[in-house]
């Protein structure tokens, strides 16, 4: 018997630009699965900080890691990452871990570590996978490749609005974008499958879009690269 191929749609994109709410949504559309790899760098470095590593110790950070079984599952659409057998969703969006997952996904043996993962998922389920090197490195065959950004000061204002709306006023809208602007550099200026723009993605930037918008652009995409029906 013939397996059908599955459908890989892979979206890249700086911090902030509203991939995993975007790519989520257009997921659930789709029903297809949402694949956030970004989760997965971040249990890997909760596991990191729990060790006592830092951020700059690059040898521990790869000498480390490999003790960290990281796993994903699903319940009620919801992408669940375990850690060693622990969910761990609850632990993984704090600064210390979004700093530590930062440096550790610039150390090849921790991008190592999650390679087979997310290839294996990407052949076994239609999926909607968002990274930062999904079209580049981890999918360079999907279907349709999508680099979703914004303007700073754009990407910055939903974060800080994010975090006021969790009731956290820790932050200025000054402090969340000198984070950003120093994530995205590290991010891009990294020797391993740096930030970057596969040369057949489509740019999106959703700037002036609200997420409804920008979900529907995703979708109209995918229907203009032929991989799902008008109806979809
Ligand atoms: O998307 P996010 O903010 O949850 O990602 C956390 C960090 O993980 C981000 O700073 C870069 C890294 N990352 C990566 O290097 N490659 C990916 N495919 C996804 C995330």
């Amino acid at each position: 018997m013939e397996t059908a191929m599955s459908i890989n749609i892979a979206i890249d994109g700086p911090a902030g630009a509203g991939k995993s709410t975007v790519a989520r949504r257009a997921a659930e559309k789709l029903g297809f699965i949402y694949v956030d790899t970004g989760a997965m760098y971040r249990a890997i470095a909760l596991y990191l900080l729990r060790q006592g590593v830092k951020p700059e110790e690059k040898e521990a950070i790869a000498g480390r890691c490999a003790g960290a079984q990281v796993s994903i599952a699903y319940q009620g659409g919801e992408q669940i990452v375990s850690l060693n057998g622990e969910n761990v969703n609850g632990l993984i969006r704090t600064d210390e871990v979004t700093r530590m997952s930062s440096a550790a996904s610039a150390v090849p043996a921790v991008r190592a570590r999650l390679l087979d993962l997310q290839r294996s998922l990407a052949a076994e389920h239609d999926v909607i996978m968002d990274g930062r090197d999904i079209g580049t490195c981890i999918l360079p065959d999907a279907n349709v490749k999508i680099f979703l950004t914004a303007s700073t000061a754009v990407r910055a204002k939903r974060r800080f609005d994010e975090l006021r709306a969790k009731g956290d006023t820790s932050e200025t809208l000054e402090s969340v974008e000198e984070k950003i602007i120093r994530r995205d550099e590290d991010d891009r200026n990294r020797e391993i499958s740096p930030l970057r723009e596969a040369q057949d993605a489509v740019h999106l930037d959703t700037s002036d879009m609200n997420i409804d918008q920008a979900v529907e652009a995703v979708l109209s995409i995918c229907r203009r690269k032929g991989c799902l029906s008008c109806d979809q």
